[in-house]
Order: structure tokens, then C-alpha cells, then sequence
């Protein structure tokens, strides 16, 4: 079974992507990583982000090993995915490791802005996570504050706001609902009603395809 979760910066569909994953025992794939990463590559050498082949050339030389780097996760080099995921090369470089990764037996849970419409357009499930744009940056705050870091609430809204902007129009693969999937909007529901609410869905497609 291929799970897709697509859904804007901060709408805890990661969180949702490794439970449903560790739920039916599939692998899980943070597709947002293979982003963040050739942005570290790119700067970590001092390239310039905002020049495609050198994004390219990052993304075709990508070492999946890598993608457990902490770095990974910090703010930086989710602005800098955000840039660099624009880029057809990019896109077009990482597209073979997500198809191969959502191939292997047993399937997989892939979580990211195009799993759905683009990567796996044959996904038996796609679930399109959203939340308001205040919520969402109400959550990433107190993620920071948890972990001891500081939190300036403006400037977080201010860059989810920046990340949905670009993600949803950019002219390669922009972030939208496949057709075929089921949106779940968290605003109102905590981790464990929206794991519920997943589930549910997942439960639903799974008998429709019984059925069909
Ligand atoms: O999910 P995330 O915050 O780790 O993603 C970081 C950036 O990577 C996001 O702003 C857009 C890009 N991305 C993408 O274009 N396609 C994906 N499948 C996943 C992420």
C-alpha cells in the first residue's frame, strides 16, 4: 500500500506520516528532507541557492545516507528546500529515489507537497493535511519553546505565510490537493484526534478497494 500526505509547511503531517506508517508497518518517507538536504549541500559549500544548476547538481550528487543530519530540520534549510524545490532539475533528480523508495515492498507512507498529484499519482490513499495558517504557527512556536528555543510568534507567521506563498505558486509541481484525495483540515483537532481522523480515512479507501 503507498500512502500519500501532502499538505502546507507546519500542518503535522509528519507526525501523522510516521504514525499511520508505524500503524500498518510500511516505511516512511520524509520527502520534505531530500529538499532541505540539497539546500544544506548547497550552502554548506557557499553556493548560491537561487542558481538552478548548482541546485542540480546538488540534488543529482545526493547521498540519502545524509538525510539524518540534524542540520536538516532547522529553519535555514527548510527556507532553503523551500527555494531550491522550485527547480525543475531539482525536482526532476529526486523524483526516481521517491518512486523507488514508494516501490519497495511492503509500500510506503511519503509525506511532502506532491506525493499525491506528481511522485504517486497511483497512491491507493492520498490525504491532503491542512490548518490555518495562525494554528500551524501557533504549533511550530511551542515545538520551539519545548525544545529550549527562542520563539518570536510575528516572524514564524510571517514565515509560514512566505513558505505557503511559494510552495502553492510555483510553476513545477505546486502544493494542491490530487483530486482523488480526502482533505483533513487539524485546525480544531489535536495529534491524537487527527491520527483518528488518518486513520479513518486510510480505513475507508482500504474497504472501498475491497468492495471495488
Ligand atoms: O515539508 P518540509 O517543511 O520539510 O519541506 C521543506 C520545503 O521543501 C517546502 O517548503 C517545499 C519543499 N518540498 C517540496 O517542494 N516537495 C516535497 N514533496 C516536499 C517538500
Amino acid at each position: 500500500m503507498i500512502v500519500a500526505i501532502d499538505g502546507p509547511a507546519a500542518s503535522g503531517k509528519g507526525t501523522l506520516a510516521r504514525r499511520l506508517a508505524a500503524h500498518y508497518g510500511l516505511a516512511h518517507l520524509d520527502s520534505g528532507l531530500l529538499y532541505r538536504a540539497v539546500a544544506h549541500h548547497v550552502s554548506a559549500r557557499g553556493g548560491d541557492l537561487h542558481d538552478p544548476s548548482v541546485a542540480t547538481e546538488a540534488a543529482r550528487a545526493l547521498d540519502a545516507a545524509t538525510l539524518g543530519d540534524p542540520a536538516l530540520r532547522g529553519r535555514h534549510a527548510g527556507e532553503g528546500a523551500s527555494i531550491v524545490s522550485a527547480y525543475s532539475g531539482v525536482r526532476a533528480a529526486l523524483l526516481d529515489f521517491q518512486r523507488q523508495f514508494a516501490a519497495t515492498p511492503p509500500g510506503a507512507v511519503i509525506d511532502g507537497r506532491d506525493i499525491g498529484t506528481v511522485i504517486c499519482p497511483q497512491a491507493e490513499v492520498k490525504i491532503f493535511v491542512t490548518a490555518s495558517a495562525e494554528e500551524r504557527a501557533r504549533r511550530r512556536a511551542l515545538e520551539l519553546t519545548t525544545r529550549g528555543e527562542p520563539v518570536d510568534q510575528a516572524a514564524i507567521l510571517d514565515d509560514i505565510r512566505r513558505r505557503d506563498e511559494r510552495d502553492m505558486n510555483r510553476s513545477v509541481a505546486p502544493l494542491k490537493a490530487a483530486e482523488d484525495a480526502v482533505t483533513l483540515d487539524t485546525t480544531n483537532l489535536d495529534a491524537e484526534a487527527a491520527f483518528r481522523a488518518a486513520l479513518a480515512i486510510v480505513e475507508a479507501r482500504a474497504g472501498e478497494r475491497r468492495r471495488a
